[in-house]
């Protein structure tokens, strides 16, 4: 396991620094950049500041972005994953190419192939880097504790959000463990302590840091 321990006093400086790095990560990729990104509530004001830093860059390569999961909703809706980082990334617009997790199946569980497919074709390199957050009970994406983390070599599968049943599509573990970085971002005493416990307790989080072929740089403050 190869984790980075980065602390900050507050979001604004820790959104700031990892802005940063993003950014020449872009930059140190002219053939264009990949990225996949969680959603919830944590990473938004991340994605804003890359929005802002990226107005001075003078690259035009597109930039392929793709949800580490989504929930199987309407993009209008306010719990939409895809719907979130076109509101963050709204100034940056034009760099960016989705690569959407949805279709107009009405589950994800009929999905999965056709999405799979669809992510051979559209991302078949390994990303540039994977921004995780990471659930109190340890999930990252949508791998929640005790389910599959993967559905044959398919590239998603489809989960069901434990308490709120709500249906998604994630990325499975081999496909987000194709990266050349991990950022995870997480705050708070909580989500510390359930990451310095996530091997001794199994969690998700837990297949990640023992897995990745790369250093996961975890993005931390109070
Ligand atoms: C999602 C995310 C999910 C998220 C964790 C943490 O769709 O919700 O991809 O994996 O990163 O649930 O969520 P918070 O940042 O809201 O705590």
């Amino acid at each position: 396991m190869n984790m980075q321990f980065h602390t900050f006093e507050n979001f604004p400086a820790l959104a700031d620094a990892l802005s940063r790095q993003w950014l020449e990560v872009i930059r140190s990729t002219p053939g264009g950049a990949s990225f996949a990104l969680a959603g919830g509530s944590t990473p938004a004001p991340v994605y804003q500041r890359l929005d802002q830093l990226l107005s001075d860059l003078e690259q035009h390569q597109l930039i392929k972005l793709v949800a580490t999961d989504e929930r199987w909703v309407a993009d209008s809706d306010a719990q939409s994953n895809e719907g979130l980082f076109r509101r963050c990334l709204s100034a940056s617009s034009k760099r960016w190419q989705l690569v959407s997790l949805k279709n107009a199946a009405s589950n994800p569980e009929v999905a999965t192939d056709a999405i799979s497919v669809r992510l051979a074709e559209q991302l078949p390199q390994a990303f540039s880097a994977v921004l995780l957050g990471m659930g109190a009970d340890g999930h990252i994406a949508s791998l929640f504790p005790g389910a599959p983390t993967q559905h044959d070599e398919l590239a998603c599968l489809a989960a069901v959000h434990p308490q709120t049943r709500q249906s998604r599509m994630s990325l499975s573990l081999p496909r987000l463990l194709n990266t050349e970085r991990i950022w995870l971002v997480i705050t708070g005493a909580e989500k510390r302590q359930v990451l310095e416990r996530a091997t001794a307790e199994n969690l998700p989080v837990a297949a990640l840091l023992h897995e990745a072929g790369c250093t996961i740089d975890v993005f931390w403050c109070p």
